[in-house]
Parts: C-alpha cells; structure tokens; sequence
C-alpha cells in the first residue's frame, strides 16, 4: 500500500507516509511542564509502529502561554532536557518529530498562569470555560509592543530548545481560536 511505502520529503527519508497530528495529552508535570516520563513511550511507539513523522501535542512557549492543565513546555533547561530522551527514542525507531510551538493567548486562566494575566491583541474575553479546569476565560491584556515582541522572543527561544532537544523542525501553531490566530479576529 502506497501509504506505507517510504517518501523523501526535503531531508527526510519517512517511513512511511502517515504523519500524526498534534494532539495535547495533558501529561506533563503541572508545576514545571517536565513531560511525563511515559511521554517518551508514547512517541516511540509510534514511531516504531511505522508512523513517519509526528507532530508533538502543543507545546508552551512560557508559562503564560499554557491553555490548560499540565501542558508540557521547551522553555526551561529541565523540559528541553527531559525531551531529548523522546527525541532520541523516536529517531531510534526511525521516525521523525516536530515540536509544535503553541501560545493560547486569551484562552488561558490566572489560574494556570501561575498568577499571570493571559494576553491577547485585545482586551476581550472569550466565552466559556476554560479547558479541564472549567473557570470562566478572564477579560486579557491587551498586548502592547513590548508584549508583542516578548512573545516573539519566546517562540524563538523555544525553536532554539526544539533544536537542543533534538527535534527535526517545529511547526508554529497560528490556527484554532490560539494567540496568532486572535490577531485575525475582527475585533
Ligand atoms: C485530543 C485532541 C487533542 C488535540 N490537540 C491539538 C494540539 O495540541 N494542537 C493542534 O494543532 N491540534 C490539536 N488537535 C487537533 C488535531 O490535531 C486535528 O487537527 C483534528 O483532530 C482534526 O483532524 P482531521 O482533520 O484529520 O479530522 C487535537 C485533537 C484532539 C482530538
């Protein structure tokens, strides 16, 4: 079956051509954003099942950047230490892995935060609760330049922890109702 078969894609040789998409698990440890140690297995495994190349749940870019519970992150040493082991387990079976970098913008809690007001290109709050931890979304800061430039930073300096860890590439999630996405809302 040509699905199984192997493809080159720029650098990579895939095993195959099926590509997992991201999908948040909720594992990581939720104070530090250490992944869970079965992280480790749960990619490996399918990579050694044949799939080609894996894109990570979302990862935090900051701890503001966190939408829900027990998200993991690549912006301390600990968590891009801890994602070296996934990295080289995947590899090993023969796979591929991208990290997806994600910030939730408005769609996060204080209380997830760690006390931080969530950011947004405006002040307007979402509807509804947040996710598994079911408070009301809060009314965010309206991102000032200053804001706006430390949340480039952040994703560059998680792109530069995906490449110590390991990672083959990383893909920039701007889709979903998320941070990037929330500047092409019309309000
Ligand atoms: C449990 C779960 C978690 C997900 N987490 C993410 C995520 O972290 N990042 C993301 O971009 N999409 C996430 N998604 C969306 C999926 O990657 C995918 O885009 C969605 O399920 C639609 O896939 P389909 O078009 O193949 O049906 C998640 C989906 C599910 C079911």
């Amino acid at each position: 079956m040509k699905l199984l078969e192997t493809v080159k894609i720029n650098q990579w040789n895939l095993q195959s051509r099926v590509v997992m998409a991201p999908m948040t698990r909720s594992f990581a440890d939720l104070e530090t954003g250490v992944i869970h140690p079965d992280t480790v297995a749960y990619y490996a495994k399918r990579a050694k099942h044949g799939v080609g190349m894996i894109i990570t749940e979302g990862i935090a870019v900051s701890p503001e950047a966190r939408g829900t519970i027990g998200i993991p992150g690549l912006y301390t040493e600990d968590q891009t230490e801890a994602w070296k082991e996934v990295t080289a387990q995947v590899h090993q079976e023969g796979g591929i892995i991208i990290a997806q970098l994600w910030h939730v913008g408005r769609l996060s809690h204080s209380a997830i935060t760690g006390g931080l007001q969530p950011v947004a290109p405006s002040a307007v709050q979402a509807n509804g609760l947040t996710h598994r931890v079911g408070l009301p979304y809060e009314t965010p800061k309206a991102m000032s330049e200053e804001d706006i430039q430390k949340v480039i930073q952040d994703f560059t300096k998680a792109a530069i922890n995906a490449q110590l860890a390991g990672f083959d590439g990383v893909e920039i999630h701007a889709a979903h109702g998320y941070l990037i996405d929330q500047f092409q809302f019309p309000w």
